[in-house]
C-alpha cells in the first residue's frame, strides 16, 4: 500500500537518481570520434608515431629537438634583428626580438637546465632594455643596446659551456624582409 511517505519520497529522490543519468549521457556525448588509423610510413604520414601512448608522445617529443632547435631558430630571428634595425624598421624590431624572447621561454620548458643562466644574463635587462630602445631609443640607444643584447647571448654561452659559439652582426644581408622604403 502507498503510504503519503512512500508518494514524497521518490519526488525526494528523483534529482539523486538523476545525476547517474546525466552523467551516462554526458559521458556519451563526450566519447571521442572513431580514429583515423596512422598511415604513410615511409612515404610521409605518421605511421612511425607507434606504441603506447608514452612511447608515442616521447617519439614526437624527441622530434622537437632540445636547446639546439631553439638556437636554430633563435640565430635566424638574431639576424633578422640586426637588419631591422640597420633598416630602422621598428615594428619588425620588435617582432624579432619578442619572438627571441619566446622561443627561449619555450626552450627552457624543454630544458629546464639552460633555465637559471637564461633568467639571469638574458632574460631580464638585456630583452626589456632592447625592446625600450626600439620603442623610444634613438639610433645610437638602439644600436649601443642590440650590442648589450648580443653580449648577453655570449655570456650565457660561456655559462653554459658553449664559448666557441661567439655571435655578432651579420656581415652580409640575408634577409628577405626588405627595408621599408622598398616595399613597393
Ligand atoms: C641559456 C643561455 C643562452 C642564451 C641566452 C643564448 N644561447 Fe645560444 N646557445 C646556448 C646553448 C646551450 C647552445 C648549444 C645548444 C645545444 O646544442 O644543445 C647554443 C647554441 C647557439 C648557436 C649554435 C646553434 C646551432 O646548433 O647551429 C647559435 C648560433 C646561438 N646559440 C645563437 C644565440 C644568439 C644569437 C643568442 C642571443 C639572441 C643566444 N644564442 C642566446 C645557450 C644560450
Amino acid at each position: 500500500m502507498t503510504t503519503r511517505a512512500d508518494r514524497d519520497r521518490p519526488s525526494r529522490l528523483a534529482p539523486r537518481a538523476l545525476v547517474p543519468a546525466a552523467l551516462l549521457v554526458g559521458l556519451a556525448a563526450c566519447a571521442p570520434p572513431e580514429q583515423p588509423a596512422l598511415h604513410g610510413e615511409g612515404e610521409g604520414g605518421a605511421a612511425w608515431i607507434s606504441g603506447t601512448v608514452n612511447e608515442r608522445f616521447q617519439q614526437v617529443g624527441d622530434q622537437f629537438a632540445g636547446f639546439s632547435a631553439t638556437m636554430f631558430e633563435v640565430a635566424h630571428r638574431y639576424r633578422e634583428l640586426h637588419w631591422a634595425i640597420e633598416d630602422d624598421n621598428r615594428a619588425y624590431a620588435r617582432y624579432q626580438t619578442e619572438k627571441i624572447r619566446d622561443a627561449i621561454e619555450l626552450g627552457i620548458i624543454r630544458r629546464p637546465g639552460r633555465a637559471e643562466s637564461a633568467r639571469a644574463l638574458f632574460l631580464g635587462a638585456p630583452v626589456e632594455e632592447l625592446l625600450h630602445a626600439i620603442e623610444e631609443g634613438d639610433d645610437e640607444a638602439l644600436r649601443r643596446e642590440f650590442g648589450e643584447f648580443t653580449a648577453a647571448c655570449n655570456q650565457c654561452h660561456v655559462a653554459e659551456d658553449m664559448a666557441f659559439v661567439m655571435v655578432g652582426a651579420p656581415p652580409e644581408r640575408s634577409s628577405v624582409v626588405l627595408p621599408p622604403s622598398n616595399e613597393r
